[in-house]
Protein backbone atom coordinates (compact mmCIF):
# COMPACT_ATOMS: atom_id res chain seq x y z
CA UNK A 1 0.00 0.00 0.00
CA UNK A 2 2.93 2.48 0.92
CA UNK A 3 4.87 0.99 -2.26
CA UNK A 4 1.46 2.15 -4.29
CA UNK A 5 -0.18 -0.82 -4.34
CA UNK A 6 -3.66 -0.75 -3.72
CA UNK A 7 -4.51 -4.18 -5.03
CA UNK A 8 -5.08 -5.55 -2.18
CA UNK A 9 -6.35 -3.42 0.79
CA UNK A 10 -5.78 -5.79 3.65
CA UNK A 11 -5.27 -5.63 8.15
CA UNK A 12 -1.52 -6.41 7.44
CA UNK A 13 1.43 -3.84 8.18
CA UNK A 14 4.52 -3.96 6.20
CA UNK A 15 6.28 -3.28 9.83
CA UNK A 16 9.59 -4.73 8.81
CA UNK A 17 10.96 -1.33 7.94
CA UNK A 18 13.64 0.15 6.65
CA UNK A 19 14.81 1.85 10.57
CA UNK A 20 14.25 -2.13 12.15
CA UNK A 21 16.35 -3.80 9.33
CA UNK A 22 19.07 -1.21 10.09
CA UNK A 23 18.98 -1.43 13.62
CA UNK A 24 18.93 -5.22 13.71
CA UNK A 25 21.96 -5.02 11.00
CA UNK A 26 23.75 -2.66 13.42
CA UNK A 27 23.52 -4.84 16.46
CA UNK A 28 24.43 -7.84 14.87
CA UNK A 29 27.68 -5.85 13.42
CA UNK A 30 28.19 -4.61 16.97
CA UNK A 31 28.80 -8.24 18.02
CA UNK A 32 25.54 -8.07 19.62
CA UNK A 33 23.34 -11.19 21.46
CA UNK A 34 20.78 -13.22 20.07
CA UNK A 35 19.28 -13.86 23.57
CA UNK A 36 17.97 -11.47 26.06
CA UNK A 37 20.60 -8.68 27.34
CA UNK A 38 21.01 -5.14 27.43
CA UNK A 39 18.55 -3.87 24.17
CA UNK A 40 15.63 -6.53 26.07
CA UNK A 41 16.02 -4.10 29.30
CA UNK A 42 16.22 -0.97 27.14
CA UNK A 43 13.07 -2.30 25.36
CA UNK A 44 11.15 -3.59 29.06
CA UNK A 45 12.63 0.52 30.39
CA UNK A 46 10.61 1.73 26.97
CA UNK A 47 7.40 0.10 27.60
CA UNK A 48 7.58 0.75 31.45
CA UNK A 49 8.11 4.39 30.96
CA UNK A 50 5.39 4.26 27.86
CA UNK A 51 2.69 3.20 30.02
CA UNK A 52 3.59 4.52 33.10
CA UNK A 53 4.27 1.22 35.19
CA UNK A 54 7.13 0.20 37.42
CA UNK A 55 8.55 -2.73 35.51
CA UNK A 56 7.75 -4.08 32.94
CA UNK A 57 9.18 -8.14 31.96
CA UNK A 58 9.02 -9.22 28.29
CA UNK A 59 8.32 -12.71 27.26
CA UNK A 60 7.75 -14.58 24.07
CA UNK A 61 4.29 -14.00 23.84
CA UNK A 62 0.75 -12.46 24.89
CA UNK A 63 -0.54 -15.64 26.01
CA UNK A 64 2.54 -16.86 27.82
CA UNK A 65 2.34 -13.40 29.68
CA UNK A 66 -1.66 -14.64 30.63
CA UNK A 67 -0.09 -17.73 31.69
CA UNK A 68 2.72 -16.09 33.70
CA UNK A 69 0.86 -13.58 35.28
CA UNK A 70 -1.46 -16.13 36.48
CA UNK A 71 0.99 -18.07 37.91
CA UNK A 72 2.75 -15.29 39.79
CA UNK A 73 -0.64 -14.78 41.92
CA UNK A 74 -0.56 -18.50 42.59
CA UNK A 75 -3.76 -19.36 40.69
CA UNK A 76 -3.95 -23.13 39.82
CA UNK A 77 -5.92 -26.06 40.61
CA UNK A 78 -9.31 -25.44 42.37
CA UNK A 79 -9.46 -22.01 41.23
CA UNK A 80 -11.66 -20.16 39.04
CA UNK A 81 -11.37 -16.54 37.26
CA UNK A 82 -13.51 -14.36 35.81
CA UNK A 83 -13.13 -14.21 31.88
CA UNK A 84 -15.29 -12.04 29.59
CA UNK A 85 -16.98 -14.88 26.61
CA UNK A 86 -16.24 -12.45 23.65
CA UNK A 87 -12.11 -12.63 23.79
CA UNK A 88 -9.35 -13.93 21.49
CA UNK A 89 -9.33 -17.25 22.87
CA UNK A 90 -6.02 -17.06 24.33
CA UNK A 91 -7.71 -15.29 27.59
CA UNK A 92 -9.39 -18.73 28.30
CA UNK A 93 -6.39 -20.89 27.39
CA UNK A 94 -4.20 -18.85 29.96
CA UNK A 95 -6.74 -20.14 32.72
CA UNK A 96 -7.40 -23.57 31.73
CA UNK A 97 -3.92 -24.52 30.79
CA UNK A 98 -2.55 -23.23 34.56
CA UNK A 99 -5.45 -25.46 35.81
CA UNK A 100 -8.25 -23.38 36.61
CA UNK A 101 -11.69 -22.88 35.39
CA UNK A 102 -12.65 -20.04 33.59
CA UNK A 103 -16.11 -18.53 34.29
CA UNK A 104 -17.04 -17.47 31.08
CA UNK A 105 -18.99 -13.83 31.26
CA UNK A 106 -21.39 -12.13 28.87
CA UNK A 107 -20.20 -8.77 27.24
CA UNK A 108 -21.38 -5.27 27.64
CA UNK A 109 -22.25 -4.42 23.98
CA UNK A 110 -21.30 -0.76 24.18
CA UNK A 111 -18.06 -1.68 24.86
CA UNK A 112 -17.11 -5.79 24.22
CA UNK A 113 -15.95 -5.67 27.34
CA UNK A 114 -16.59 -7.92 30.67
CA UNK A 115 -20.48 -7.03 32.21
CA UNK A 116 -19.45 -6.10 35.76
CA UNK A 117 -23.01 -6.53 36.75
CA UNK A 118 -23.16 -10.50 35.84
CA UNK A 119 -19.36 -10.72 37.05
CA UNK A 120 -20.87 -10.32 40.12
CA UNK A 121 -23.28 -12.94 39.94
CA UNK A 122 -20.71 -15.79 39.33
CA UNK A 123 -18.20 -14.73 41.94
CA UNK A 124 -17.81 -17.76 45.09
CA UNK A 125 -15.06 -18.24 47.48
CA UNK A 126 -13.46 -20.56 44.46
CA UNK A 127 -12.95 -17.08 42.56
CA UNK A 128 -9.20 -15.57 42.41
CA UNK A 129 -8.90 -13.11 40.06
CA UNK A 130 -10.64 -11.37 37.30
CA UNK A 131 -9.00 -11.46 33.88
CA UNK A 132 -10.76 -7.97 32.48
CA UNK A 133 -10.06 -7.81 28.64
CA UNK A 134 -9.12 -4.20 27.15
CA UNK A 135 -10.94 -5.37 23.95
CA UNK A 136 -9.85 -3.02 21.16
CA UNK A 137 -8.54 -0.30 23.71
CA UNK A 138 -12.09 0.09 25.15
CA UNK A 139 -12.80 -0.38 28.78
CA UNK A 140 -15.75 0.30 31.03
CA UNK A 141 -14.50 3.04 34.09
CA UNK A 142 -11.73 1.05 35.05
CA UNK A 143 -11.84 2.31 39.04
CA UNK A 144 -15.45 0.55 38.90
CA UNK A 145 -13.81 -2.63 37.62
CA UNK A 146 -11.06 -1.85 40.34
CA UNK A 147 -13.37 -1.69 42.74
CA UNK A 148 -15.18 -4.61 42.02
CA UNK A 149 -12.29 -6.67 42.05
CA UNK A 150 -11.11 -4.80 45.68
CA UNK A 151 -14.83 -5.61 47.44
CA UNK A 152 -14.52 -9.25 46.60
CA UNK A 153 -10.56 -9.77 47.23
CA UNK A 154 -10.02 -11.06 43.92
CA UNK A 155 -6.63 -10.18 42.11
CA UNK A 156 -7.34 -8.05 38.66
CA UNK A 157 -5.37 -9.16 35.81
CA UNK A 158 -5.68 -6.81 32.39
CA UNK A 159 -5.36 -8.33 28.83
CA UNK A 160 -4.80 -5.55 27.33
CA UNK A 161 -2.91 -7.66 24.20
CA UNK A 162 -4.89 -5.06 21.90
CA UNK A 163 -4.23 -2.03 24.24
CA UNK A 164 -0.97 -0.79 23.53
CA UNK A 165 -0.99 3.36 22.99
CA UNK A 166 -5.23 3.25 24.92
CA UNK A 167 -6.07 5.03 28.35
CA UNK A 168 -9.19 5.40 30.97
CA UNK A 169 -8.70 9.22 31.89
CA UNK A 170 -5.08 9.39 30.43
CA UNK A 171 -3.75 6.06 32.86
CA UNK A 172 -2.91 3.72 30.44
CA UNK A 173 -4.97 0.48 30.13
CA UNK A 174 -2.85 -2.63 31.60
CA UNK A 175 -1.78 -0.73 35.05
CA UNK A 176 -4.92 -0.49 36.40
CA UNK A 177 -5.02 -3.94 37.91
CA UNK A 178 -2.09 -6.38 39.64
CA UNK A 179 -0.78 -7.19 36.47
CA UNK A 180 -1.05 -5.68 32.92
CA UNK A 181 -0.20 -8.49 29.96
CA UNK A 182 0.03 -7.04 26.10
CA UNK A 183 0.98 -8.56 22.55
CA UNK A 184 3.28 -7.83 20.29
CA UNK A 185 2.49 -10.89 17.93
CA UNK A 186 1.66 -9.91 14.56
CA UNK A 187 -0.43 -7.22 13.72
CA UNK A 188 -0.44 -5.93 16.77
CA UNK A 189 -0.20 -1.97 17.57
CA UNK A 190 3.45 -2.58 18.13
CA UNK A 191 5.08 -6.02 16.40
CA UNK A 192 7.96 -8.11 17.52
CA UNK A 193 7.02 -10.75 14.96
CA UNK A 194 6.06 -13.02 18.25
CA UNK A 195 6.29 -11.47 21.81
CA UNK A 196 4.77 -9.91 24.97
CA UNK A 197 5.45 -7.64 28.08
CA UNK A 198 3.86 -8.05 31.72
CA UNK A 199 3.61 -5.14 33.56
CA UNK A 200 3.14 -4.36 37.08
CA UNK A 201 3.92 -1.81 39.85
CA UNK A 202 4.34 -4.30 42.82
CA UNK A 203 8.24 -5.09 43.42
CA UNK A 204 7.18 -8.88 44.50
CA UNK A 205 4.79 -9.75 41.41
CA UNK A 206 8.17 -8.33 39.46
CA UNK A 207 10.45 -10.72 40.97
CA UNK A 208 8.15 -13.74 40.59
CA UNK A 209 7.43 -12.82 36.88
CA UNK A 210 10.88 -12.96 36.22
CA UNK A 211 11.86 -15.97 38.27
CA UNK A 212 9.13 -17.82 36.42
CA UNK A 213 10.20 -16.57 32.74
CA UNK A 214 13.33 -17.77 33.43
CA UNK A 215 12.82 -21.77 35.07
CA UNK A 216 11.74 -20.73 38.51
CA UNK A 217 15.39 -19.67 38.97
CA UNK A 218 16.34 -16.53 40.80
CA UNK A 219 19.40 -16.26 38.97
CA UNK A 220 20.16 -17.44 35.13
CA UNK A 221 23.41 -19.68 35.01
CA UNK A 222 22.30 -20.89 38.35
CA UNK A 223 20.75 -24.31 38.36
CA UNK A 224 18.98 -23.69 41.51
CA UNK A 225 15.18 -23.42 41.15
CA UNK A 226 12.66 -21.74 43.47
CA UNK A 227 9.34 -21.75 41.96
CA UNK A 228 7.95 -23.43 39.12
CA UNK A 229 8.99 -21.71 35.92
CA UNK A 230 8.95 -21.91 32.28
CA UNK A 231 11.53 -20.30 29.34
CA UNK A 232 9.60 -17.34 28.38
CA UNK A 233 12.40 -15.14 27.79
CA UNK A 234 13.21 -12.68 25.39
CA UNK A 235 15.68 -12.22 22.73
CA UNK A 236 17.64 -9.36 22.15
CA UNK A 237 17.11 -9.40 18.11
CA UNK A 238 13.25 -9.13 18.82
CA UNK A 239 14.21 -6.16 21.40
CA UNK A 240 15.82 -4.51 18.51
CA UNK A 241 12.90 -4.14 16.44
CA UNK A 242 10.28 -3.11 19.42
CA UNK A 243 13.33 -0.43 19.96
CA UNK A 244 12.39 0.57 16.54
CA UNK A 245 8.66 0.14 17.01
CA UNK A 246 8.29 1.97 20.19
CA UNK A 247 9.71 5.08 18.45
CA UNK A 248 6.91 4.74 15.72
CA UNK A 249 4.07 3.97 18.34
CA UNK A 250 2.52 7.72 19.10
CA UNK A 251 2.49 8.41 15.33
CA UNK A 252 1.01 4.81 14.68
CA UNK A 253 -1.48 5.39 18.03
CA UNK A 254 -2.39 8.87 16.18
CA UNK A 255 -3.05 7.12 12.53
CA UNK A 256 -5.22 4.34 14.05
CA UNK A 257 -7.31 7.28 15.69
CA UNK A 258 -7.24 9.04 12.51
CA UNK A 259 -8.48 6.27 10.60
CA UNK A 260 -11.34 5.30 12.96
CA UNK A 261 -12.41 9.17 12.52
CA UNK A 262 -12.98 8.72 8.58
CA UNK A 263 -13.73 5.33 8.70
CA UNK A 264 -16.86 7.13 10.94
CA UNK A 265 -17.29 10.22 8.89
CA UNK A 266 -17.73 8.30 5.53
CA UNK A 267 -20.10 5.43 6.62
CA UNK A 268 -22.13 7.71 9.15
CA UNK A 269 -24.95 7.84 6.23
CA UNK A 270 -25.20 3.52 6.47
CA UNK A 271 -28.33 3.09 9.12
CA UNK A 272 -27.03 -0.25 8.55
CA UNK A 273 -23.84 0.62 9.93
CA UNK A 274 -23.12 0.80 14.11
CA UNK A 275 -19.98 2.07 15.48
CA UNK A 276 -19.30 1.63 18.91
CA UNK A 277 -18.91 4.80 21.63
CA UNK A 278 -15.27 5.59 21.58
CA UNK A 279 -13.75 7.99 23.10
CA UNK A 280 -10.58 8.76 21.13
CA UNK A 281 -8.94 10.98 23.62
CA UNK A 282 -8.28 7.65 25.29
CA UNK A 283 -8.78 4.84 22.63
CA UNK A 284 -6.86 4.05 19.65
CA UNK A 285 -8.97 1.61 18.23
CA UNK A 286 -6.41 -1.76 17.37
CA UNK A 287 -9.29 -2.11 14.98
CA UNK A 288 -11.81 -0.49 13.06
CA UNK A 289 -14.97 -2.47 14.21
CA UNK A 290 -18.86 -2.39 13.00
CA UNK A 291 -21.72 -3.43 14.21
CA UNK A 292 -24.08 -4.75 11.55
CA UNK A 293 -27.28 -4.90 13.13
CA UNK A 294 -29.36 -6.61 10.29
CA UNK A 295 -29.20 -10.81 10.53
CA UNK A 296 -26.76 -12.05 8.02
CA UNK A 297 -25.94 -9.24 6.43
CA UNK A 298 -22.16 -8.77 7.85
CA UNK A 299 -21.61 -12.54 5.83
CA UNK A 300 -22.87 -11.02 3.04
CA UNK A 301 -20.82 -7.95 3.23
CA UNK A 302 -17.69 -9.87 3.85
CA UNK A 303 -18.08 -12.17 1.35
CA UNK A 304 -18.58 -8.54 -1.18
CA UNK A 305 -15.37 -6.94 0.08
CA UNK A 306 -13.21 -10.30 -0.14
CA UNK A 307 -14.24 -10.91 -3.53
CA UNK A 308 -12.77 -7.25 -3.81
CA UNK A 309 -9.81 -7.90 -2.21
CA UNK A 310 -10.54 -5.90 0.64
CA UNK A 311 -9.55 -7.97 3.57
CA UNK A 312 -11.97 -7.57 6.48
CA UNK A 313 -12.35 -10.07 9.20
CA UNK A 314 -15.56 -11.42 11.27
CA UNK A 315 -15.64 -10.69 15.11
CA UNK A 316 -14.31 -13.86 17.02
CA UNK A 317 -16.25 -17.13 18.09
CA UNK A 318 -18.26 -16.38 21.17
CA UNK A 319 -15.54 -18.36 23.67
CA UNK A 320 -17.77 -20.88 25.09
CA UNK A 321 -18.90 -21.83 21.18
CA UNK A 322 -15.60 -23.01 20.70
CA UNK A 323 -14.88 -26.98 21.44
CA UNK A 324 -12.51 -26.87 24.22
CA UNK A 325 -15.25 -24.42 25.91
CA UNK A 326 -18.67 -26.28 24.95
CA UNK A 327 -18.95 -27.61 28.44
CA UNK A 328 -19.70 -23.76 29.84
CA UNK A 329 -22.80 -23.13 29.86
CA UNK A 330 -24.53 -19.82 30.39
CA UNK A 331 -26.43 -16.59 29.50
CA UNK A 332 -24.50 -15.32 27.01
CA UNK A 333 -27.03 -13.20 24.61
CA UNK A 334 -24.87 -10.15 23.90
CA UNK A 335 -21.18 -12.32 23.24
CA UNK A 336 -23.39 -14.58 20.32
CA UNK A 337 -24.83 -11.36 19.06
CA UNK A 338 -22.14 -9.07 18.44
CA UNK A 339 -20.00 -12.22 17.07
CA UNK A 340 -22.47 -13.07 14.52
CA UNK A 341 -23.10 -8.98 13.76
CA UNK A 342 -19.55 -7.60 13.90
CA UNK A 343 -16.71 -6.97 11.26
CA UNK A 344 -13.21 -5.31 11.60
CA UNK A 345 -12.37 -3.22 8.36
CA UNK A 346 -9.07 -3.18 7.08
CA UNK A 347 -7.03 -1.49 9.85
CA UNK A 348 -3.63 -1.15 8.83
CA UNK A 349 -1.97 2.04 10.06
CA UNK A 350 -0.15 1.80 6.68
CA UNK A 351 -3.39 2.79 4.56
CA UNK A 352 -3.67 5.36 3.19
CA UNK A 353 -6.73 7.75 3.17
CA UNK A 354 -7.65 7.15 -0.26
CA UNK A 355 -7.61 3.52 0.64
CA UNK A 356 -9.96 3.60 3.03
CA UNK A 357 -11.96 6.06 0.70
CA UNK A 358 -12.09 3.09 -1.75
CA UNK A 359 -13.12 0.66 1.13
CA UNK A 360 -16.11 2.68 1.99
CA UNK A 361 -16.88 3.21 -1.39
CA UNK A 362 -17.30 -0.39 -1.64
CA UNK A 363 -19.49 -0.90 1.43
CA UNK A 364 -21.58 2.27 0.47
CA UNK A 365 -21.75 -0.19 -2.97
CA UNK A 366 -22.81 -3.19 -0.91
CA UNK A 367 -25.46 -1.18 0.53
C1 LIG B 1 -7.09 -10.21 23.87
C2 LIG B 1 -5.92 -11.07 23.50
N1 LIG B 1 -5.30 -11.77 24.46
C3 LIG B 1 -4.24 -12.55 24.20
C4 LIG B 1 -3.74 -12.65 22.93
C5 LIG B 1 -2.60 -13.56 22.66
O1 LIG B 1 -1.44 -12.90 22.29
P1 LIG B 1 -0.33 -13.66 21.45
O2 LIG B 1 -0.83 -13.81 20.07
O3 LIG B 1 0.85 -12.74 21.53
O4 LIG B 1 -0.07 -14.97 22.13
C6 LIG B 1 -4.32 -11.92 21.90
C7 LIG B 1 -3.81 -11.99 20.52
O5 LIG B 1 -4.40 -11.49 19.59
C8 LIG B 1 -5.45 -11.11 22.19
O6 LIG B 1 -6.05 -10.40 21.23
Amino acid sequence: MNKGTVQKINQMEPWLGEEEKRAMIEYLDSGGWLTEFEKTKEFERMIADYTGSKYAVTVNNGTISLIIALMALNIGYGDEVIVPDFTMIASANAVTIVGARPLLVDIDPSNLCLNLGKTKELISPRTKAIMYVNLNGRCHDMNETVALARRYNLYLIEDAAQSLGSRFMGKHLGTFGDIGSFSFSYPKVITTGQGGALVTDDDELYDRIKKIKDFGRPQSGVDYHETMGLNSKFTDLQAVIGIEQMKKLDWRVNRKKEMYRLFQQLLKDIEQIKFLPTNLEDCAPWFNDIILEQEGIRDELTRFLKERGIGIRPFYPAVHTQPPYAYIKGDFVNSEDVSKKGLWLPSSSFLTDEDIERVCRTVKAFF
